[in-house]
């Protein structure tokens, strides 16, 4: 290995269509311009790993992860230490673990002088995430991988379509502390599923209609029937039962304050909510109230690598 090596990744919104996405219906993510750089550096011992995230820090999920990816890639992870760092909060629905997997690859390849194709990166990063959850569809470290905004559907190698908005999509973002997990999140539902199967299958049939109405309003320009799509999907997020009072609380506010459309993105059961706010400050000082963090960014930008 030539070592020090980097690599880095980018966090991600889905739009529209997470957990259905697992049951492979279509969604819509758009990687963010905030994200992680994984460095690898040679110390003596066993693998480990520093972030100045306490929430990695103190996970052993990394360290595992570290020693994995070494072993796909065929190089020995004894003597390496992981630092991660970036701007991208863990644990708060934005995929950092996606990326987490991503930059972690991406460093290993560059340190052993490989550089991975496009889906043996995408299979390799889902295969990874599995250590962080346990059915990932593969959508988040498509994010991490492509950035920029696609749909997508899961499979070997899955089908993901860049999606150029007709105009940018204007987010806010709300963010909390608390703890949460996509795991816990995507297992419940699995069992909900299993003692349901025709009503679940229901349900995620109408997300991936309106996942779909979803990407053409973003085609076209229309923020306002994107919008809709959003507050659509939250009724269905809710009836899927991943959203929670919290979450509820946070999607009014947004919507009280002039959001065209919210709801929450990624795993859901807490974490973050995104409001679709061409006038963002109102929309943002409403969700401050409720005891969030706010980001404020635009996406829609198509995905560079995944026409
Ligand atoms: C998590 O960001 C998105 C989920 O659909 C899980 C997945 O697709 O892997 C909840």
């Amino acid at each position: 290995m030539k070592l020090p090596a980097r690599g880095r990744a980018c966090g991600k919104v889905i739009l529209l269509g997470e957990h259905a996405v697992v049951y492979g219906r279509p969604a819509l993510a758009a990687g963010l311009p905030i994200g992680l750089e994984a460095e690898i550096v040679a110390e003596a011992g066993a693998a480990r790993i520093e972030s100045a995230h306490h929430a990695l820090a103190d996970d052993p999920r990394p360290a595992r992860l570290l020693a994995e990816a070494a072993a796909a890639l065929g190089v020995a992870s004894d003597g390496l230490l992981l630092r991660v760092r970036g701007a991208l909060p863990p644990g708060v629905g934005l995929g950092s673990s996606a990326a987490l997997v991503v930059a972690v690859l991406r460093a290993l390849a560059a340190g052993s002088g490989r550089s991975l194709a496009r889906d043996e990166e995408l299979a390799l990063g889902r295969r990874l995430e599995a250590i962080f959850h346990g059915h990932p569809s593969g959508i988040d470290p498509a994010a991490a991988a492509l950035g920029g905004c696609f749909r997508f559907v899961r499979g070997e190698p899955p089908v993901i379509r860049a999606v150029a908005a007709g105009r940018p999509v204007p987010l806010v973002v709300a963010l909390d502390d608390l703890p949460r997990s996509t795991g816990a999140a995507v297992g419940a539902l699995r069992a909900r599923w299993e003692a349901d199967r025709a009503g679940y299958e229901r349900l995620f049939d109408e997300v991936g209609r309106l996942v779909d109405a979803g990407v053409r309003a973003a085609e076209s320009g229309d923020l306002a029937g994107l919008g809709e799509a959003f507050d659509r999907n939250q009724a269905l997020l809710e009836a899927l039962g991943v959203s929670t009072p919290d979450i509820e609380t946070r999607v009014a506010a947004a919507r009280r304050a002039g959001a065209l459309g919210a709801k929450l993105t990624g795993g859901g059961a807490g974490g973050a909510v995104i409001a679709l706010a061409p006038d963002p400050e109102p929309v943002a000082a409403s969700l401050r109230a409720t005891g969030a963090r706010t980001l404020a960014v635009d996406v829609g930008g198509a995905a560079s690598e995944a026409a």
